[in-house]
């Protein structure tokens, strides 16, 4: 069998990962795909810097002649931002590859966009590694409860602002310290206030109501409140009330099932609630449905490895797709349901 082409856009702390374990488990990957994974190319910013078991035939700093050579399976952005990063992926579908990308803030801004250029091409747009780390989340949300009437999804789904919380809850640590420690272990965003203001959470909210409610979500619509107001003294309150403080996500259909609404601000969470328990960057996540009552995601949810999982995971499903020649489930597969317009928050 022919090997699939792949091209990595970033190789950071997320892109390196990627890189390494497409090496290391490489004969794994061929056998759970069904042919070879090569890796073709890996767009950077500093060409010269030392990148650990990388070919460094294989780097370029033209990220834009890389999606353009014709030849690609599949192109991983993980870059991050906006743009180049929007740009590289439509002209990836146009240049006959699917994308797999980590990218909330931008999936979060154009992901309908973005849906409708890879359905345009007949491309996959995968995106798992976009929400809460390694915990599968999207395709459980898209695929296993298809059948199901999703009405909640609440959770903990930023790993930055989870570790500082706990950090300043669990060892008295100050903000800046924790933040600090955060970003040193490659959880934080590029620029971290993303993380502290919420708008990381918020995006990562909008994508999961849009496949949990069938709609269209986008990161202005929703309600968003950061985290750099919660002091000590919020914390010696919280635990004078038996809680301690987390910042949600929380996503629901109101009960008119006409409209869903989407928030992310600071709680209090009682003590012997299984969110209070979520300590360091992990995530976790209740999604609540019609048929199967109470579900609970948990696990890690930044990182360099644990986010490397889920853009792996999206690699093989999307190399099985190419080699079947078929595409995984696209926009239209939920736009064709009843969209409900937003409420308000
Ligand atoms: P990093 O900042 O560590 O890596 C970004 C990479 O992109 C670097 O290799 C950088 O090059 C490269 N890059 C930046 N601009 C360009 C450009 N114009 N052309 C080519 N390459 C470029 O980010 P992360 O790896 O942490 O994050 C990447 C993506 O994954 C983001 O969308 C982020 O939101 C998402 N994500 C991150 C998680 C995490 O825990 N870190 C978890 C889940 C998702 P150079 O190395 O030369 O600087
Ligand atoms: N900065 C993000 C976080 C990375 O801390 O959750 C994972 O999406």
């Amino acid at each position: 069998t022919r090997p699939l082409k792949v091209a990595l856009l970033g190789c950071g702390v997320v892109g390196s990962e990627v890189a390494r374990i497409m090496t290391t488990h490489a004969d794994d990957l061929a056998a759970r795909v069904g042919a070879p994974v090569e890796l073709a190319g890996v767009a950077v910013r500093r060409p010269d810097k030392v990148r650990e078991g990388i070919d460094p035939e294989l780097i370029t700093t033209d990220a834009t002649a890389l999606v353009k050579r014709g030849d690609l399976d599949i192109v991983v952005e993980v870059i991050g931002g906006i743009e180049p990063a929007r740009t590289l992926i439509t002209t990836a579908f146009e240049h006959g590859a699917s994308v797999v990308s980590a990218n909330k803030a931008l999936l979060a801004q154009d992901g309908a966009a973005l849906h409708a250029a890879a359905e345009e091409h007949g491309k996959d747009l995968y995106y798992e590694a976009a929400v809460a780390g390694a915990i599968p989340l999207i395709r459980p949300l898209r695929e296993s409860l298809a059948g199901d009437k999703v009405n909640r999804v609440l959770g903990i789904v930023n790993g930055t602002t989870n570790f500082i919380l706990d950090k300043m809850d669990s060892t008295g640590a100050g903000y800046q310290e924790a933040l600090d420690e955060a970003t040193a272990l490659g959880y934080a965003e590029a620029d971290p206030t993303a993380d502290v203001e919420g708008f990381d959470a918020a995006a990562k909210a909008a994508i999961l109501a849009g496949i949990a409610f069938h709609t269209r979500v986008r990161l202005d619509d929703v309600h968003r409140e950061g985290m750099t107001e919660v002091t000590a003294a919020d914390f010696a309150s919280a635990r004078e009330m038996g809680c301690t403080i987390k910042l949600l996500a929380i996503c629901e259909r109101a009960e008119d099932g006409a409209s869903v609404t989407a928030r992310v601000h600071p709680a209090m969470i009682p003590l012997s609630h299984p969110l209070a328990s979520v300590r360091g960057a992990y995530n976790a996540v209740f999604v609540e449905s019609d048929a199967s009552g109470q579900l609970m995601f948990y696990g890690p949810g930044a990182g360099g490895s644990p986010t490397a999982s889920a853009v792996l995971g999206d690699l093989v499903a999307v190399g099985r797709n190419r080699l079947g020649g078929t595409t995984g489930p696209g926009e239209s597969a939920y736009a064709a349901l009843p969209v409900s317009p937003m409420g308000e928050v």
